[in-house]
């Protein structure tokens, strides 16, 4: 899809430079502020802490780095092709993990699972996710549908892709702005260098989705090939 006339390679290296600061940024948090990462601990806000930095780093960053893949990478439309689909397997896969996080933590500390307008999204988010990835495989890579299936499938793997991707940036934000009220109501102050961290990590966050779509929506870095033909 390159509606907008621009070269992709402006978006793309604001993209990259996006994704870094958002990885070390919700690293900082968790690990600095937050007091580390564990999958088994008496401490059980360890256990939570895997979930804003999976779901960021494997769903939203590696998930948009897949998405630009085609925009960004000077390949061929094959190859570009299993980097993407390895790539959103790695986000999907992040993000299931990312998820059960979160549940092993609510389990472990007898909060009850599913009670937010977050938690409703996220499983939606990741079911779809699933979907997209499954159906992208069989129509588009193995064993492959036929090739008018595949032609009208495409615009709307496109739609559906972007909705999902959308979707997550936004959930992420919710999730932001859950924990650091919960944070804020356990006594955190309103302007600390924490609550101001997590309300930056949050806008970095939402610039980096905003440019992986600007990225979509520009000329392919390379014309190497008919951009949008679903071989
Ligand atoms: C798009 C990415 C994300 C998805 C798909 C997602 C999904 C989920 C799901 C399904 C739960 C429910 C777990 C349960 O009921 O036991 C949950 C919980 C939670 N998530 Fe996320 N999450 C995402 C990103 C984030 C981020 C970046 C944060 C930031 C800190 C966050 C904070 C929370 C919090 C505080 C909870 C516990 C409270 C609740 O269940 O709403 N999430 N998330
Ligand atoms: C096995 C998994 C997948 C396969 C085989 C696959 C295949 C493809 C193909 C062939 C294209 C067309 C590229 C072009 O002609 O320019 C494409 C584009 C796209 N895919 Fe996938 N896909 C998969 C998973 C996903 C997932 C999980 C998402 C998002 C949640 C997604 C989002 C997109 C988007 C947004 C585009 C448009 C990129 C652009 O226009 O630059 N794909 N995919």
């Amino acid at each position: 899809m390159a509606l907008i006339g621009l070269k992709a390679t402006p978006f793309a290296v604001v993209t990259q430079l996006l994704g870094i600061a958002g990885a070390v940024l919700v690293l900082v948090w968790c690990i600095y502020f937050m007091g580390g990462l564990a999958w088994e601990a008496t401490n059980k806000s360890l256990i939570f802490n895997i979930h804003p930095v999976l779901m960021l780093i494997g769903l939203i960053i590696i998930g948009g780095e897949a998405i630009i893949s085609y925009k960004t990478l000077p390949l061929r439309k094959e190859t570009k092709k299993v980097i993407h689909m390895v790539l959103h397997a790695i986000a999907l896969v992040l993000g299931i993990v990312g998820i059960s996080a979160a549940f092993k933590y609510h389990n472990e500390s007898s909060i009850a699972n599913l009670y937010s307008l977050h938690s409703w999204l996220g499983i939606t988010i990741i079911v779809l996710y699933g979907i997209q990835w499954i159906y992208g495989f069989i129509i588009f890579f193995y064993p492959g549908g036929p090739s008018t299936l595949r032609n009208d499938s495409l615009p709307w793997h496109v739609l559906f892709g972007l909705f999902v991707y959308i979707l997550a940036v936004g959930n992420a934000m919710l999730g932001f702005l859950e924990k650091l009220t919960f944070l804020e109501n356990s006594g955190l102050a309103k302007f600390s260098s924490e609550a101001l961290l997590v309300n930056f990590t949050a806008v970095v966050t939402v610039l980096f989705g905003t440019f992986v779509i600007f990225t979509v929506l520009s000329q392919p870095i390379v014309e190497d090939d008919h951009s949008y033909s679903p071989i």
